[in-house]
């Protein structure tokens, strides 16, 4: 069986920690690139890559994603590792923030959209540039980004909350848009999706699932289930198409 690579930003915990596992346990050929801001304080991560059913599929990579200068050695490290066999197959962005929840839309600052926005967009610009070419040399070819029902201007638009992140989020969809058109007839499936409400960290441990279920069913409905017709699609957890 060939194998199958996919680079995860924020594999520290939460999400990202759960993709990971997710992934790992649904695709016996599947690898990761399990990518964190600090994998030596990632005690949960370490402990999922030296599991018996994971060794040599884990590579703990150290990516922050806002330090441009750092994003681009970390893909040359990975490039010269020797980990990857055919390129990668699949980025996920999921590394994110939510700050600045309580500013009312009409008390923004700038620097409380920016915020948000140096890890939510530019963080994911820096991650995808350095890394695209490593992905244009696996046969995968897909790229997910978390997105958020929060970009959502038809589902979020119309409430106070959360603007910044919204804002960002919103942003996020837009350039992945852009991306999708451009590399769609290049043969690339570029998806964005939101994972639900999620016990994680972000919303302090409140939410409508748990973070293992939101693992299972993004694996399931978007992971396993992306193809070339569906990019540009924004997704929801569940397989269905989210409004804009
Ligand atoms: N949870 C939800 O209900 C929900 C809903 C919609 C969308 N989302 C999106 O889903 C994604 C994951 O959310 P979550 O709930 O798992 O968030 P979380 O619990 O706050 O975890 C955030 C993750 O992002 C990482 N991160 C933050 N800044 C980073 C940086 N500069 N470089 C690298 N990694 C960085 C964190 O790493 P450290 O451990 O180093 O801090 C951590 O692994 C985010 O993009 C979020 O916006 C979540």
């Amino acid at each position: 069986m060939s194998t199958f690579t996919y680079l995860i930003t924020g594999a520290s915990r939460s999400l990202g920690l759960g993709y990971t596992r997710a992934l790992l346990a649904a695709r016996p050929e599947a690898r990761v690139v399990a990518a964190a801001r600090n994998p030596s304080s990632a005690p949960d991560l370490q402990a999922l890559a030296k599991e018996d059913a994971n060794k040599d599929r884990v590579y703990l990579l150290q990516l922050d994603v806002e330090d441009k200068e750092q994003v681009a050695k970390a893909a040359k490290e990975l490039e010269a590792s020797g980990f990857l066999q055919n390129g990668l197959d699949a980025l996920i962005h999921n590394a994110g923030v939510a700050l600045n929840h309580q500013v009312k839309p009409s008390q923004l600052e700038p620097e409380h959209v920016l915020d948000n926005l140096n890890v939510n967009v530019f963080g994911v610009l820096n991650v995808n540039k350095a890394f695209l070419p490593l992905l244009g040399k696996g046969k995968g070819k897909q790229v997910f980004s978390l997105s958020s029902v929060c970009a959502s201007l038809e589902q979020w638009g119309n409430n106070v909350m959360t603007p910044a992140y919204s804002v960002s989020k919103a942003a996020l969809n837009m350039w992945m848009s852009k991306l999708a058109a451009e590399l769609g007839p290049k043969g690339y499936t570029v998806i964005m999706f939101h994972p639900g409400y999620v016990q994680t960290d972000m919303n302090q441990s409140k939410g409508d699932i748990t973070t293992e279920e939101a693992a299972d069913l993004a694996v399931k409905n978007v992971f396993l289930a992306a193809k070339p017709e569906l990019n540009g699609a924004f997704l929801r957890y569940s397989g269905e198409k989210m409004p804009w």
